[in-house]
């Protein structure tokens, strides 16, 4: 029996919610890791993640990030369902996830508002119908080929953005889902699932509409994945609409090259 019981009972918790591993003996520099552009026009020559300005002091070692292992979505769903954090205590409900696992094209919000923590489900309120209609604008839905899920799966309390704290929290939770889902497109809408994903600093107004590769242990490959901004700043900022719309054509293009080239490669068997 350990001597510290709580502390054993925490590890048990941990296996039995499916998290049964560490990855690497070093922190990981997250600033630095998985982008990589892809060679395509939208992407700028200069790299496209800034490294962060050097620190006066060495930080202290981050704990070993510890990884989701959940082998199906329910198997996820059960484990997140399961997961005491704080941001759990003041929602109603768990918001996993909307759409068809098995769509090409992977969208990735911010957090539940109000609508989606009453219903249980991503993008049911305005800018989840924004959402539904910016799609709908290049063939894409939730019933068929869309896959809509958030960076957090609980409503921050008063619709509050949620911190870095609690983003990192859930990353191997959303890490995994992205895995098991393996989507030929990511979509990343707003500056907080664009900025824990790609671990970026960049403002959104600078990163979105360029293409980049999302790479992660259980991939068999990368993904394309590309940011945009979020629904409901569209609707505080119509303006800002033309460039999400740059940004869907840019989703459609690329989708319609992967299908130009799965009928070319059926054409020709060689
Ligand atoms: N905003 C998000 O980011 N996600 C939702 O599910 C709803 C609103």
């Amino acid at each position: 029996m350990s001597e510290n019981p709580g502390l054993h009972e925490l590890l048990r918790w941990y296996v039995d919610a499916g998290i049964d591993e560490t990855i690497g003996e070093r922190p990981i520099d997250r600033y630095q890791v998985r982008v990589s552009p892809t060679a395509v026009a939208m992407v700028p020559a200069r790299a496209p993640v800034a490294a962060p300005a050097a620190p006066a002091a060495a930080p202290p070692p981050a704990p070993p990030r510890r990884r989701q292992t959940a082998p199906t979505l329910e198997a996820l769903r059960e484990a997140i369902e399961s997961f005491d954090c704080p941001l759990k205590r003041g929602a109603t409900r768990t918001v996993f996830a909307d759409g068809n696992p098995r769509a090409p094209v992977m969208v990735i919000g911010e957090a539940p508002g109000a609508d989606e923590d009453r219903i249980g489900l991503p993008f049911v309120g305005a800018s989840g119908k924004l959402l539904d209609r910016m799609l709908a604008s290049i063939g894409l839905d939730r019933a068929s080929n869309v896959y809509i899920t958030n960076i957090v799966n609980w409503r921050p309390p008063g619709n509050r953005k949620p911190t870095p704290a609690e983003i990192e929290a859930c990353l191997p939770f959303i890490e995994r889902h992205i895995e098991l889902v393996a989507p030929e497109i990511l979509v990343l809408c707003g500056g907080a699932a664009t900025s824990a994903l790609l671990a970026s600093h960049e403002p959104i107004s600078r990163i979105r509409g360029r293409w980049f590769e999302y790479t992660s242990p259980g991939l068999p490959h990368p993904i394309n994945v590309i940011a945009t901004y979020h629904p409901a700043f569209l609707l505080r900022t119509p303006g800002q609409k033309r460039e999400a719309w740059c940004d869907l054509r840019a989703i459609r293009k690329r989708l319609d090259q992967g299908l130009a080239r799965s009928k070319g490669d059926a054409g020709n068997p060689t």
